[in-house]
C-alpha cells in the first residue's frame, strides 16, 4: 500500500490546480435542469415501454463471448443492418462503445509508416486510436483545411484525416465538402466521428455527412448520446467491416455487446429517425440560447452550431465558481477544465436537450446572462 502513497500528493495537486472530479459523485439532482449530459433528444431518460420490453423477451442479455468465439446474437445483426441502412453505408460493425470503436478503428486501419492528420480538437478516444496505431499524426489547428492540405503533402504508406462532425467541448463542425474533397484528391482516407451530431442533423437524424451529401470512408457514430442507449458503430464498406473483425483489438478481444441491449437499442435507432418534431425543438432552443448570450455579452464561439452551447471563461476556479451559482439557480451545468479542454479555455457547456420547455429555456438564459462580467 505504501507504494501507492505518491497518489496523495497526485491528489493534492489536483485540489489545488482546480481539476479535482469527485470520485464519490451521487447522481445529479433530479430537481435541477440538465444542462450537461448528450441525451439531445431527451431519449435515454424515457424508460423502455412494456411493449419493447415484451418484444425483447427471450433475447439473451449475455452474449457469453467475443463475437468471433460465437457471440454472436440475431439482435447484433439486426442492429447493424438498421445502423447501416440509416447513415445510407453498407454495412456497419457494433462496438461495446464509442471509445472501444475509435480506438479499435484507428489502430487497426493505421500502422507505422501511415500518416493521420489529426484535428487538435479530436476526443481522447480518437487520439488514443492514433497513438496505439503507431502512425505517424500531425495534428492541425482546429477546422483549418489548408493546414489538413500542407500535412496531406508528407509521403507515406496511407493517408488518413480523422475528424468529428460536431465538437463536443466547442459546438462546432468541420468543413466535412472541403475534407472530402481534398482527401479525395490526395487518396487519403476520411475517418468522421459522428458521436455528437448522429441523431440530432440530417434527414431522420442520419447526421452531418448524410445532410452534406459527404460519403465517409469511415463513418463512426455512438448509440449513448442522441439514440439514448449504448454503444457505438463503424459504418462503411463491407470490407472494412471484414478488417475490423478481424483487426480491431477493442472488438476482437471483448466480450459482444449485450444482444438485450443490442434489441433495445435498435428500437430506439427506429425513434430516433423519427424524431424531426423533437430535433426542430432541439435546434430551435440552441439558437434561441446562442443568440441570448451573445446579445448578453458571453463569450459563445462564432462557429457555434447545434444543441452544445460552450461558453467560454478562461479559468478553472471561474468556470466552477460559474458552475456552483448556476446550480444554486437551478441548473445543471457542467464546467469542462484541462485536461478536457486546453489550457486558458476553461468554460461552461451548456448542452440542450429536447425535454426542455420554452419556459425553462428562458429561465436557463437569464441565469447564464447574469455571469457576462
Ligand atoms: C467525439 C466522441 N467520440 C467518441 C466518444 C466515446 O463514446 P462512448 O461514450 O460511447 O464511449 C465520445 C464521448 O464519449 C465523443 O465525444
Amino acid at each position: 500500500v505504501a507504494a501507492l502513497d505518491f497518489l496523495d500528493d497526485e491528489l493534492a495537486r489536483l485540489r489545488r490546480d482546480g481539476l479535482w472530479r469527485d470520485p464519490d459523485a451521487t447522481p445529479p439532482d433530479p430537481t435541477l435542469l440538465d444542462l450537461t449530459s448528450n441525451d439531445y433528444l431527451a431519449l435515454a431518460r424515457e424508460p423502455v415501454s412494456r411493449e419493447t420490453l415484451l418484444a425483447c423477451s427471450g433475447i439473451r442479455a449475455g452474449a457469453g463471448a467475443s463475437r468471433l468465439l460465437d457471440g454472436t446474437d440475431r439482435a447484433h445483426l439486426a442492429l447493424e443492418a438498421a445502423l447501416a441502412a440509416w447513415v445510407r453505408l453498407p454495412s456497419a460493425l457494433l462496438f461495446s462503445t464509442g471509445y472501444a470503436a475509435n480506438v479499435g478503428a484507428m489502430s487497426a486501419l493505421a500502422g507505422p509508416g501511415d500518416l493521420v492528420v489529426s484535428d487538435a480538437l479530436n476526443h481522447a478516444s480518437l487520439i488514443d486510436g492514433c497513438r496505439l496505431s503507431r502512425a505517424t499524426v500531425r495534428v492541425t489547428p482546429h477546422r483549418d483545411v489548408d493546414a489538413v492540405v500542407r500535412a496531406l503533402d508528407e509521403p507515406a504508406r496511407r493517408r488518413f484525416v480523422v475528424v468529428e462532425g460536431l465538437y463536443s467541448m466547442d459546438g462546432d463542425s468541420p468543413d466535412l465538402r472541403a475534407l472530402r474533397e481534398v482527401t479525395q484528391r490526395a487518396g487519403a482516407i476520411l475517418v468522421v466521428d459522428e458521436a455528437h451530431s448522429l441523431g440530432v442533423f440530417g434527414p431522420r437524424g442520419a447526421g452531418l455527412c448524410a445532410e452534406q451529401g459527404v460519403v465517409p470512408d469511415v463513418f463512426i457514430g455512438t448509440l449513448g448520446k442522441a439514440v439514448g442507449a449504448a454503444g457505438a458503430f463503424v459504418a462503411g464498406r463491407p470490407e472494412l467491416r471484414a478488417w475490423l473483425w478481424n483487426r480491431a483489438r477493442s472488438f476482437v478481444f471483448s466480450t459482444a455487446p449485450s444482444p438485450l441491449l443490442a434489441a433495445v437499442t435498435l428500437d430506439r435507432v427506429l425513434t430516433t429517425q423519427a424524431a424531426d418534431a423533437r430535433r426542430a425543438h432541439l435546434l430551435g432552443l440552441a439558437g434561441t440560447l446562442t443568440a441570448r448570450l451573445r446579445g448578453a455579452g458571453l463569450n459563445v464561439p462564432a462557429d457555434t452550431r447545434g444543441p452544445i452551447v460552450p461558453v467560454l471563461l478562461g479559468d478553472p476556479e471561474r468556470a466552477l465558481a460559474a458552475s456552483a451559482s448556476l446550480r444554486r439557480a437551478g441548473l445543471h451545468v457542467r464546467a469542462i477544465r484541462p485536461p478536457t479542454v486546453p489550457e486558458g479555455t476553461s468554460r461552461l457547456r451548456v448542452s440542450l436537450h429536447a425535454g426542455i420547455t420554452a419556459a425553462q429555456l428562458d429561465a436557463a438564459a437569464a441565469a447564464l446572462g447574469s455571469l457576462a462580467p
